[in-house]
């Protein structure tokens, strides 16, 4: 999907440094145009989804559970997002479903949002740099964001000691929300979590492509990719297929012949690349290079308009939602988004707004800018109708929630399916 890096981003770019967004993470959508699953043998789709629950609110926080408001709160959100660095097309539509968000919220009268941004880079030591200055300095009372777990993880840990309150739409791995068992609970996301999407990726691979073997690399440095390359690798096994190679790299890595040359050597059916688009791109060219013919496969962190569709061409990843849904609240949010950016929603914006408009639903609903009274009216959520899909938390903040496959054919997007939990 396509994103636009306009003048905001120069404008950015000079006001401070630190600027943006979000995460989200995100969900399921309803199943669109059917299974057009082209490639692919469609083994057993898994359920084309009627057009999944989302009865979105369209405006702004239109909240489900939003029960009568008390008078307007003021609330300053901090907003975190990898806005330079090496993956910046997440940062920015982060940031511009977050104003979306912003804007409607504050003209719907409940919540008056005064937000500050600050750019992650990507990085973890960045990500809780930023959190400390917004919380000790510009005291917020809410953080958006990140969108790469490890940095998401490492934020946790500052917002859930000193009580403020987090939302990121997009970081997927299981620690987010849970340290060694232990519920961080002033922390929630808006998309499903890796032990899923794992296994989402692991059945389709088994059912729909009939892979009997694959192989997978992952960063050993990035909790996002090195949590759901495991997943997956677990769940094929489990579904009796063979992994012939499961290899790590570092984040710092550009060169992976010597891995890539094993894995061509050994021809699996698939090869499964639970990375960012940035790193997907070198993978998928290398792999090509050294002759690899089976199908790419992926996670949600390929959903970028720098993805090399070229390089990945054929091959499928798992989503938070499809911009193809028919249903009502999908098409409200595509419309709305495309009027302001003149592209069709990412899931990493659609998370975004989703989250956000979960935390003006829960705001308002506590009438109040106290963090405690925030995350208890977030953890009892009913049925929030998010674009991503109906939204109720689980004991450790977690939505759950569809996924959807993507195949990336002819430099286009098709909807596959949609895989419910
Ligand atoms: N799920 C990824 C993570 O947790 C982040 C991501 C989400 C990236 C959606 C792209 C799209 O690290």
């Amino acid at each position: 999907m396509k994103h636009l890096k306009p003048v905001v981003l120069a404008v950015f770019a000079l006001a401070v440094s630190a600027l943006l967004v979000i995460a989200g993470c995100a969900s399921s959508a309803p199943a669109p145009a059917a299974t057009t699953a082209p490639a692919a043998k469609a083994a057993e789709p898994t359920k084309p989804a009627a057009a999944p629950a989302a009865t979105t609110a369209p405006a702004a926080g239109a909240a489900t559970t939003a029960p009568a408001a008390a008078s307007k709160v003021n609330i300053k959100i901090g907003v975190i997002a990898p806005m330079t660095g090496d993956v910046k097309t997440f940062g920015e539509d982060s940031k511009n479903a977050f104003d979306i968000a912003m804007e409607e919220a504050n003209s719907a009268g409940k919540v008056q949002i005064t937000p500050v941004y600050a750019d992650d880079k990507n990085d973890a030591t960045e990500g809780v740099n930023a959190a400390t200055k917004l919380i000790n300095q510009d005291k917020v009372k809410v953080i958006v964001g990140s969108v790469s777990s490890k940095v998401t993880i490492a934020i946790s840990e500052v917002a859930q000691a000193n009580k403020v309150v987090q939302m990121t739409g997009l970081s997927t791995n299981e620690k987010v929300t849970v340290d060694n068992g232990k519920r961080k609970d002033f922390i929630f996301r808006a998309c499903f979590i890796d032990p899923f999407q794992g296994l989402v990726m692991a059945k389709f691979t088994t059912n729909t492509i009939k892979a009997k073997t694959a192989a997978v690399m992952y960063d050993n440095g990035n909790d996002y990719s090195k949590g759901l390359g495991t997943v997956f690798k677990d769940n094929f096994e489990k579904f009796g297929g063979k992994v012939v190679n499961f290899e790590a790299y570092s984040t710092a890595d550009t060169d992976f012949s010597s891995s890539l040359t094993k894995i061509a050597s050994n021809s699996p059916d698939v090869l499964f690349l639970p990375d960012y688009y940035n790193k997907v791109n070198l993978l998928a060219v290398g792999a090509r290079e050294k002759g690899f013919k089976g199908v790419l496969l992926g996670g949600d962190g390929w959903d970028s308009s720098d993805l090399d569709k070229k390089a990945v061409d054929g091959g499928y990843y798992s989503n938070h939602y499809t911009a193809e849904s028919t249903a009502a609240e999908v098409q409200n949010w595509v419309k709305k988004y495309q009027a302001k950016y003149k592209v069709v929603p990412s899931a990493l914006a659609t998370m975004t707004y989703d989250g956000m408009n979960l935390l003006v639903d829960a705001i308002a609903r506590a009438g109040s800018d106290d963090t405690t009274k925030i995350k208890d009216a977030l953890q009892n959520t009913k049925d929030f109708k998010a674009v991503s899909g109906a939204i109720s938390f689980d004991k450790d903040g977690n939505p759950v929630k569809s996924a959807v496959v993507i195949q990336i054919k002819d430099g286009k997007e098709k909807y596959v399916e949609t895989v419910a939990p």
